[in-house]
Formats: structure tokens, sequence, C-alpha cells
């Protein structure tokens, strides 16, 4: 049975030379690296070049990838379409600082696309963090209130107002110092999947927006329910798509849960790769960016620049892979949920066969595009684990199954386990598929998933089911 120890060795002997290159970035980054999810121990593995769905590290060494820039490349690493897009723009002009065709072509083809923005406007951004707090601030001009309702446990981005939200299982709030008190006044945070909670806040009317991270596991009621709550209580209705945004569906998770929300932040695939922010929806609200009389653009409109708001080298790769979605809808999605669900199917069994208290959950629920994979240190009872796939519905519930998550080492062997068996994932437990990947990648990963799962019940890192 190989130990925590074999592990570590394999994982070490096989790459030498990352090693060497996390030992140079101490004196670059502090702990070597430049964003939380790529710190990694022993040391992380450093990528040299990818195509399709895999990777290679500077080693040498394949991976099945499921990173894939941060969710963003949903057809793969490399595609030719997009990757030619990049080289006919560079010589053309990567920054001119001015209106261009190709910013209307890139906000037109999200208006098709996305249904919020089919009437509405668009506004490009740097990032999605920035979209999400722009998203914010114009529901706080619109509404002319304060307030905003963040989901528990949703990442939306680097401001301080909604990492209020992500940090802290379930309602703890650890990691917020150097936000301000008054920012905390002002961010009110609910467990997912409990309308009545949100419609308690709501009925004191000084919500401004309701933002819902739409990669979390929400029922298709939630959303609906808040579509209605908001409407009814006038708050504005935001539905953050950074990630489920072309991914879910070829229109987001709006699309897919069939709700519209009043704005929606996306991010990632409209940039193709490179960093881009989209904030789109009803046009009364984001009209508020618009240049009218002198009262009114001195003390209404939003004043806001952004050097790389639809730069074009920001926005090439984004047109040409929405004219891919645009094109082979019919085709992606399909293609994307049936990996998935071969995957959480794959991982479940071998937990189950294997006895152990791990679970493989999908977004969107049944016709996953993204996998998140959970342990457990404590015998768990066999339909609280059911319960969770369709996520915690209380504050008890949500208490409860953060109890029972396992700990670091566990993830720490996991991590080990893939990557010395040749998958790369996003910290892990977190997978995001493309469309790219072979029959033979699909094997290696589960083969992968096997060897993990082994590893955690011999070393007494997982519990069982009861
Ligand atoms: C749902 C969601 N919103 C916002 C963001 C922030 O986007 P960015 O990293 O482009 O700032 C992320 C990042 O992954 C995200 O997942």
């Amino acid at each position: 049975m190989p130990t925590i120890g074999d592990l570590e060795r394999e994982y070490v002997e096989k790459h030498p030379t990352s090693k060497k290159l996390f030992e140079r970035a101490q004196n670059c980054f502090a702990s070597g690296v430049t964003h939380d999810a790529r710190f990694a121990k022993p040391f992380p593995i450093y990528a040299a070049n990818a195509l399709g769905g895999k990777k290679w590290d500077v080693d040498g060494n394949e991976y099945v990838d499921y990173v894939m820039g941060h969710g963003t490349l949903i057809l793969g690493y490399g595609d030719e379409r997009v990757v030619n897009a990049f080289h006919e723009q560079i010589p053309k002009a990567i920054h001119m600082g001015t209106s261009t065709e190709l910013e209307i072509e890139w906000a037109e083809l999200i208006k098709k696309l996305v249904p919020v923005a089919r009437a509405g406007f668009v506004r490009a951004a740097a990032c999605g963090s920035e979209a999400v707090s722009l998203a914010i601030r114009l529901s706080r001009i619109y509404t002319r209130r304060s307030k905003i309702i963040v989901q528990a446990g949703s990442y939306h981005g680097t401001s301080a107002a909604t990492l209020l939200a992500y940090h802290g299982p379930p309602f703890g709030l650890y990691n917020t110092r150097g936000i301000t008190s008054g920012v905390k006044e002002d961010v009110v945070i609910v467990p997912s999947n409990n309308l009545a909670m949100v419609e308690e806040q709501l009925t004191k009317g000084d919500v401004a927006c309701v933002l819902l991270h739409c990669n979390n596991l929400y029922t298709k009621a939630y959303v609906e329910g808040l579509r209605k709550l908001t409407a009814k209580y006038g708050a504005v209705f935001i539905m953050d798509e950074v990630i489920s945004g072309f991914r879910y569906a070829a229109g987001g998770a709006q699309e897919y849960y069939g709700v519209i929300p009043d704005l929606a932040t996306l991010g990632k695939v409209p940039g193709g790769g490179a960093p881009i922010g989209v904030i789109c929806g009803k046009r009364e609200i984001l009209d508020f960016y618009a240049f009218k009389d002198e009262y009114w653009n001195s003390f209404i409109r939003i004043a806001s620049g952004g050097t790389w708001n639809a730069q074009p080298l920001c926005i090439v790769g984004g047109i040409a892979t929405m004219k891919v979605v645009l094109a082979e809808r019919d085709d992606i999605y399909p293609r994307l949920y049936r990996i998935g669900k071969r995957l959480v199917k794959s991982f479940n069994d071998q937990a189950e066969d294997l006895g152990v208290a791990a679970l493989a959950t999908g977004l969107p629920l049944g016709n996953p595009t993204i996998l998140d994979v959970h342990l457990f240190n404590r015998p768990v009872p066999a339909e609280k684990m059911y319960l969770w796939q369709a996520g915690p519905a209380t504050f008890d519930d949500y208490a409860t199954k953060a109890g029972f998550a396992a700990g670091g080492q566990a993830r720490y062997v996991t991590h080990l386990a893939m990557t010395n068996n040749g998958v790369n994932s996003f910290r892990g437990t977190h997978f995001f598929t493309c469309v790219k990947y072979l029959p033979e990648d699909l094997d290696t990963t589960e083969a992968a998933f096997g060897h993990t799962l082994r590893a955690l019940k011999e070393n007494a890192l997982v519990a069982s089911v009861t």
C-alpha cells in the first residue's frame, strides 16, 4: 500500500525541475505562487505547454487537464480557431485605446447567446471580480439601497464585500481582516436553497441586490424563487455567471434554469483565455453608464474607466470561442454533459465499491461540466450523502457537512495521487471539463480516481458510509 511518504517520494522523483523552479520562486512571490489555488505541497508542478485536453509539465510529465485556464477553456487548449484569432490580431494592434469594430462584434455575440443581454446592454470589464463589484454598485444606484445578499460559501472574486461570504464554513467569518465594519454591515449572508431566509431579509426593504453564484449546488426551484422574490421586493437579481456562463449551456445558467436575472456578470469564456469581465442586462440599469445632460453626468451617472475594457487582444479569442459555441452548441453541450456524467458515476461507483465516504457532485446537477470531490472524515449516514448531492438546505445541514469534511491531509493525498497518476485538477478536488478529451484520457482519469480512493482508504484519511 502506498503510504503518504511513498506518494511524496514518487511526486518528488517525477518533478525535479518543478522542485527547482519552486525554490527559485521563493525569492519572487510569497510562498512562491501567484494565485492561492496554485499553491501545493511539497511544491506545485510547473506547466510548459498544453493542447486539447492535456497539459505537459517542465519535466515532460503528461496530464489529463481539468484546470482549463480556471474553467475558461471549454474548447480545450490550443483550439485552432481561437489561436488563429490571437495570431491575426497581434500584428494589427494589441491595444489602441479607442473604440473598435471588434468590440461591437464581441458584444453582439454576447447578446445572441446570453438571454439577459438579448434586449439589454453589455459593458466590458477587466476581469470577473471587477464585473461583480460594478454590478453591485449599479444595483445600489438603481435601487438607492445599500445591502447585498450573498450566498454562503460563494466565491465571486476578490472584492471585499463578496469575500465575506466565501470565507468560513458555514457562517463563521474567518480571514476577513482588512475588511471594514462599514462593508460588513452591508452584507447579508444566507445559506443556499433557503428561500424563507432570503425573503425575511428582503422584507426589510433595504436590499439592493441578491447575488447568486451560479455554480454552486442550487435547485431550480431556488433559482426560480430568487427571481420571484427579488421582483416582488424591488431588489436587483444578479446571476454571477463568470463560471457557469457558456458552460452550463450556451446561454449559461440562466438558459439552463430558464430564469432571466436583471443583471449577469460574465468572465473567462468571452475572453477565450485572455483577461475579461462582462456586466450585461437590463438597459435601465446599465443606462447609468450613459452620458446625458450635465446634471445627470455630474450627479447621477456612474463614472467608470478601465484600461483593459474590450482591449482587442482580450476579446478576439472570446469572439472566436463564442462563434464556435453559436455554431456547434448542439454538439458541445451534450458532449460536455456526457463526459461529466461518466466521471461523476465512475468516481461514485468506485467510492461505493470501496465503502468510503467520498462523493463526487457535478454542476449543473444532472448534467455536469464541473466536478467537485467531497471527502468526509467521520462515518456518514447514507441518506446524508444523498441529501448533500443536491446541496445543503439549512444552516444545520451546512454545518454538519462542514463538520464531516476531511481535513488537509486527505486533500494532500488526493493531490499527490491524482498528480502521480497523470491528472491535473484544480486545487486537487475540483474539475473543469472541456470538449477535447479522448476516450483514453477519461480512462486515465478514472484509473487515477481509483488509485486516489485506495490511497485515502489505506491511509485512513476517509471514513466509511454507514
Ligand atoms: C463565480 C465567480 N465570480 C467571479 C470570479 C472572479 O473572476 P476573476 O478571477 O476573473 O476576477 C470567479 C473566479 O473564478 C468566479 O468563479
